[in-house]
């Protein structure tokens, strides 16, 4: 029987498609859309981190699978652009992209952590912002809107994710980082946080309703699962491509206080997430098991990461808790 196949902690193993090229689909999520599984994320290019691997010239790229076992290459989604007059302008980056679909405009919107050409990290304008495009098919050529930062422009965008709730309403969940304030001093100063932004009712734009969840400072790679009334998010904490320890919060309402559980991470010896950063979360169709996908960044080799999905179990005390599977199926 096949298998979701992640060997050793310290081990890359590479998960193939359907034409036997190596899966590169960095940090993005999962839509289930006309009866498949749309596996989408960055294509990063085969670059240590020091020449710019974790950047793109080829944009968001899209899978598709029946089983989450077997995928099929779809081809590039939302494409980085030669034209040095563009946004898209490769190398750059989409980082983190996350896709939903709006029931009332039928339009898939996809939003990411945008950074322009040459796709370094930064605090000036357009390094740091969330950018969404949008198409009326899920496996489209989707296309780019623009950019913008939620609540104002002081808070630069990082890592981000997109939730959308059982009554239709959506919202940006992202690594606000405001230069100014007390904050740790590990890469940067200032006061980094994670916030929760309701997006508009086309899910095109920010709304003015936020929370800041105070709990999650100094975290990143929110990945977001919810059951029985609580949300939860995985998080990481904040050492670039260096794996850390997880820290997961709750809350029964998004837009309220949330809390720490602590590292949901069982029997992790290292305090690395299993040598992981989170990275989305999903329900398989028809079960009551949830995905939570994570990834081995491999620096030596970005266009080789690994893709780590370990169920998420659920505990009567209203926490959660993520076991290392070698491998698994169900
Ligand atoms: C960790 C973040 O989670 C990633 O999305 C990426 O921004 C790296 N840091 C870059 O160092």
């Amino acid at each position: 029987m096949k298998a979701f196949i992640h060997g050793e902690i310290n081990e890359y193993i590479q998960w193939h498609d359907t034409d036997g090229n190596i899966i590169n689909a960095s940090d993005g999520g999962i839509i289930y859309a006309d009866g498949k599984y749309h596996w989408y994320g960055q294509a990063l290019r085969p670059l240590s981190d020091k020449e710019g691997g974790q950047k793109t010239t080829r944009g968001v790229v899209m899978y598709e699978s029946e089983n989450l076992l077997d995928w099929k290459y779809e081809g590039v989604i939302l494409a980085t652009s030669d034209d040095p007059e563009s946004e898209l302008f490769a190398p750059m980056r989409f980082e983190r992209p996350k896709i939903i679909y709006n029931e009332k405009t039928k339009q898939y919107v996809l939003w990411c952590h945008y950074v322009k050409h040459p796709g370094n990290h930064g605090n000036r304008d357009g390094e740091a912002e969330a950018g969404v495009a949008v198409c009326d098919r899920v496996c489209g050529e989707y296309k780019w809107i623009g950019t913008s930062r939620p609540i104002d422009n002081k808070g630069f965008v990082r890592d981000s994710t997109l939730y959308k709730d059982a009554d239709g309403s959506a919202y940006f969940i992202y690594d606000r980082h405001v230069l100014e304030g007390e904050g740790k001093t590990q890469f940067t100063k200032g006061d980094r946080c994670l916030h929760v932004v309701k997006l508009s009712d086309d899910y095109l734009s920010f709304t003015d309703t936020y929370k800041r969840i105070d709990a999650a400072f100094w975290r990143e790679a929110p990945a977001i699962v919810y059951k029985d009334g609580y949300y939860y998010i995985v998080t990481s904490g904040l050492t670039g491509w260096q794996t850390n320890q997880a820290e997961a919060f709750r809350t029964k309402h998004l837009l309220d206080e949330w809390e720490s559980i602590g590292d949901p991470c069982i029997d992790d010896e290292t305090h690395t997430t299993f040598n992981t950063q989170s990275t989305f979360s999903f329900k398989v169709e028809g079960t009551d098991t949830h995905i939570m996908m994570f990834e081995r960044h491999n620096t030596n080799n970005f266009a080789e990461c690994s893709y780590i999905w370990l169920p998420v179990e659920f505990n009567e005390d209203n926490t959660i808790s993520l076991r290392y599977r070698k491998e698994w199926s169900f």
